[in-house]
């Protein structure tokens, strides 16, 4: 980024604390920042403060007369006009259109789009998309995969280190059940012709007998066990079983745009699971309890944000985390525990994030309290997500009730696209059609995914991502494609002196604010971990740019209109590229 552009927001709220300072006769904290945020409504002005009101109540002061006292302190110049109070207390903020025009010149020339690096910087472990063996993707791993692959881009841009580890469920007794199923009830010509849905269906053919006949389950058992004594038949099998989901996982990640640091299987952790048990007996953080290995609640935190009990009939009772069953297997949380030490230790991460959905979000609090425990203070969140809902507000389902395999939907989203592309741009050339169809129907499925709050079901509607109006991946990609459109007239003459850009219309005024702040935006992605931010961002700056682009002429206008214009639409063209790409979505040039 250039060097001195602090974003807008950055510098008032530096102003601001200038300002409190003669204030209060030291009163106010020394650590107090005030909290500076875009308008929400910009006819009053671009940004906002509630400081005063904040600050009336620990000053027992009238919040008016507080804001004007701050007012007169505050120093405007080369930023923004004098701030104004607004209802009980709120000032505004309006940016004069010179430090706007002169913002948006820097930005023509700034790689990074206004955006710094964040000062301090770690190394990210992030666990997503993490689908299972023998299982094909379906649409329920879009959401860790996409949401996984937006966050990991974003921090990288922000400058920290990040390891995108895909962890795949290979391990454990759903593998005993694959392998019993091959050696019994395999179908050769099934699998010859689609591998994938030939070991899924042996999996659910066999968990569902297992259920039911002790039997049966007995076996799959001794099957797991042999895998993980190593038994040749077994190992070379089971890499097989690994081998076959991930080429069709590949095929997928490749489609989405999505790479992976590292594919460490749960399989990887196998060897330091039985130490581990060990150790935390020895520790005294587990215990037997019928002949099964847990650990238990150890009473030194509120009952209510204690992961290991339940309120259950008015009391608080155990709901231990199981390390090692009764027969000697351990457990989906075994391995989480062995996994965070390698991450720790080994891959050194700062920060480890899980995407994964809601449904284990016990198992993370539980696991997160064990972490606790045995005093790692690695920060370990959960970015947890909800379901994805058909129409009827059940779990989505294909129209035979399975859950659609995720290369189904990408499929049947480019066929849609591919109609609205021959309709709207038949003169195009068919290969040129077919790669704007791909972009748009790959993009209409993500976008869809990151504009929804994330911790919220929500609904899949075809008809709604593929929709050319509202906050939708056409309507993005077609704002993108009429800035590349101004360039193309252009024939790449761009190049505006400095002096010569001025902001004076109401339009070209909020695109530009909306593109000073995209520097604000990125930094808070991170910070609760909502891609539907950035959407929304560019929806507004697709929206505020479509007006714009109605009200005032670009190549057809006087200088220094002109240059000024054609700036914003450089700048918006950029930013929304930029921005897309950050939600792993690529814009073609033209649709
Ligand atoms: N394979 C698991 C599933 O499909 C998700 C794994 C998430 N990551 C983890 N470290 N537990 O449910």
């Amino acid at each position: 980024m250039i060097e001195g552009m602090v974003t807008f927001s950055e510098q008032l709220t530096q102003r601001l604390i200038d300002a409190l300072g003669p204030i209060g006769h030291g009163n106010i904290q020394e650590e107090f920042i005030p909290v500076v945020t875009a308008a929400t409504d910009t006819r009053f002005g671009d940004y906002q403060t509630n400081v005063a009101m904040t600050l009336a109540k620990t000053l027992r002061t009238n919040p008016r007369e507080l804001a004007s006292q701050i007012i007169e302190n505050f120093d405007v110049s080369g930023l923004c006009d004098t701030p104004e109070i607004a209802g009980p207390g709120f000032i505004n903020f309006r940016i004069t259109n010179d430090i706007l025009a002169s913002r948006i010149y820097s930005l023509t020339g700034d790689e990074r789009l206004g955006v710094a690096l964040e000062n301090s910087t770690k190394r990210l472990l992030i666990d997503f998309s993490s689908p299972n063996v023998a299982k094909p993707m379906h649409i329920g791993h879009i959401r860790s995969t996409i949401i996984g692959d937006c966050i990991a881009r974003t921090a990288r841009f922000l400058g920290h280190e990040v390891i995108a580890d895909n962890h795949i469920g290979d391990w454990g007794t759903p593998m005993g059940q694959v392998l019993y199923g091959w050696k019994n009830h395999l179908n050769e010509n099934d699998f010859t012709a689609n591998p994938i849905s030939e070991l899924l269906r042996l999996y659910q053919l066999v968990k569902q007998q297992s259920e039911s006949d002790p039997e049966i389950a007995e076996q799959c058992l001794k099957e797991t066990v042999k895998l993980q004594s190593g038994d040749p038949e077994n190992l070379a099998l089971w890499k097989q079983f690994i081998e076959i989901t991930l080429s069709g996982a590949q095929e997928i990640y490749k489609r989405l745009d999505i790479h992976f640091d590292t594919t460490l299987g749960e399989s990887f952790y196998d060897q330091h699971l039985a130490p581990l048990v060990e150790r935390l007996l020895a520790e005294g953080i587990a215990q037997e309890s019928d002949g099964a290995i847990c650990i238990f609640s150890s009473n030194d935190l509120d009952p209510k944000e204690d992961p290991l009990l339940v309120q259950r009939d008015g009391e608080w009772r155990p709901i231990p985390c199981m390390i090692r069953k009764k027969d000697g297997g351990f457990n989906y949380a075994t391995t989480d525990i062995a996994t965070i030490d390698y991450r720790v230790n080994d891959q050194k991460a700062d920060e480890i994030l899980y995407v994964v959905d809601d449904r284990q979000s016990l198992h993370f609090r539980q696991l997160f309290e064990v972490a606790r425990r045995r005093g790692i203070n690695t920060c370990l969140r959960h970015i947890a997500f909800g379901k994805i809902l058909g129409d009827d507000r059940k779990p989505f389902k294909t129209r035979e009730g399975t859950v659609p395999a995720l290369g189904n939907v990408l499929d049947e989203a480019v066929d849609r696209a591919r109609k609205i592309v021959d309709e709207k741009s038949s003169e195009l050339p068919e290969d040129e059609r077919a790669d704007i169809a791909e972009k748009i129907g790959v993009g209409a499925v993500k976008y869809a995914e990151l504009s929804q709050a994330r911790s919220s079901d929500y609904i899949f509607s075809w008809e709604k991502m593929l929709a050319l109006q509202g906050n939708t991946a056409p309507y993005m990609i077609n704002a993108y494609v009429r800035t590349r459109s101004i360039f193309r007239k252009l024939e790449g003459n761009l190049e505006y002196p400095a002096d010569s850009l001025s902001i004076s219309e109401a339009a070209e005024r909020s695109i530009a604010i909306k593109l000073c702040q995209y520097g604000e935006i990125l930094p808070q992605i991170l910070c609760d971990h909502r891609p539907n931010l950035l959407a929304s961002y560019l929806y507004e700056l697709a929206q505020g740019f479509h007006s714009f682009y109605e009200q005032c002429p670009v190549l057809n206008a006087e200088e220094p209109a002109r240059s000024t214009r054609i700036a914003l639409c450089d700048t918006t063209s950029r930013v929304l590229r930029h921005g897309l790409n950050l939600l792993g979505i690529s814009p073609p040039e033209r649709m």
